[in-house]
């Protein structure tokens, strides 16, 4: 038996609660980064477990993220589905993602959504996941383990949502190089969508760009931003109505 996390995660966030599932599992964990641009996707098979992470965007599996996961091939490997969101909500995320893995093979075991910082207006729920956070998402790890083991874990696990899905809407707030770029690089190599110009990052293809915020964190010079008027706008609303703190839940 091999463990896996499987994880698409721009800015962190995603990958930081995977990781802390993870540990419930002994020895080390094969990492499969779906925002890499040349992926390398491994043959699973029954015996493995996959820990599968998306964030969640607008209340969707992000499309790249959508579009990466149907090329899995699970062969029967158990799932368990783990959506991050912003501490505002995420919809039919976690409902897209058990079909994304079911129509790829997996056994959908058991489901988590966590809170973890807003990759967009870091104000909201900063510096999640926190150590309660650590404590209870291990918490539902260890249950998960446990009922695998016992054989009480059905294939199909039932999570909220609804079909069809929300309207998924192209990124509003894109990123963009200011002049005090230095045309490292850097951003063009980690933009998961391939969207900016290895030749000129000052350019980004819009219609290629997801607006997951990495080329924005990655940058050593803060060049990249969004527009301030936007952004403005953005965390105005979200910090109205993500004021209260979120919990995190298990499903089983
Ligand atoms: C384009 C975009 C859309 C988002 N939509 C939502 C949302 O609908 N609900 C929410 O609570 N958080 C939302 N977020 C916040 C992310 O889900 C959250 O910050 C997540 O932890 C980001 O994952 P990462 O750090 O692995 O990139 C959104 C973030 C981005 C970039
Ligand atoms: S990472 Fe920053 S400095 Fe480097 S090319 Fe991208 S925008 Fe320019
Ligand atoms: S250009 Fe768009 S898709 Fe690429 S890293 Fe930046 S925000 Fe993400």
């Amino acid at each position: 038996m091999k463990v896996y996390e499987v994880c698409f995660s721009p800015t962190g966030g995603t990958a930081a609660v995977s990781h802390i599932l993870g540990r419930e599992w002994d020895g080390p964990k094969e990492q499969v980064d779906l925002t890499r641009q040349t992926l390398e996707l491994p043959v699973f098979c029954q015996e493995d477990v996959c820990i599968v992470s998306v964030p969640s965007y607008a209340g969707r599996v992000p499309s790249l993220a959508a579009k990466r996961i149907r090329l899995l091939e699970g062969n029967n490997a158990v799932a368990i589905l783990n959506v991050v969101y912003g501490n505002r909500e995420y919809e039919d995320t976690l409902l897209e993602l058990k079909h994304l893995l079911r129509e790829a093979g997996f056994r959908c075991v058991a489901a988590v959504a966590a809170v973890a910082e807003h990759s967009i207006v870091r104000t909201i729920a900063a510096g999640r996941p926190d150590s309660a956070d650590e404590k209870e998402l291990s918490d539902f790890a260890h249950q998960i383990r446990l009922g695998l083991e016992k054989g009480e874990l059905g294939d199909a696990v039932s999570v909220p949502g609804n079909y069809p899905y929300r309207a998924s809407h192209p990124s509003a707030l894109q990123p963009v190089a200011g002049e005090d770029c230095i045309r490292c690089g850097l951003c063009a190599k980690s933009c998961p969508a391939g969207a900016i110009s290895q030749a000129d990052p000052t350019q980004t293809d819009s219609a290629l760009c997801i607006g997951c915020m990495r080329c924005l964190s990655v940058c050593p010079r803060h060049a990249r931003r969004l527009d301030e008027e936007k952004l403005a706008g953005l965390t105005a609303r979200l910090s109205a109505i993500c004021a209260v703190r979120k919990e995190n839940a298990c499903f089983l």
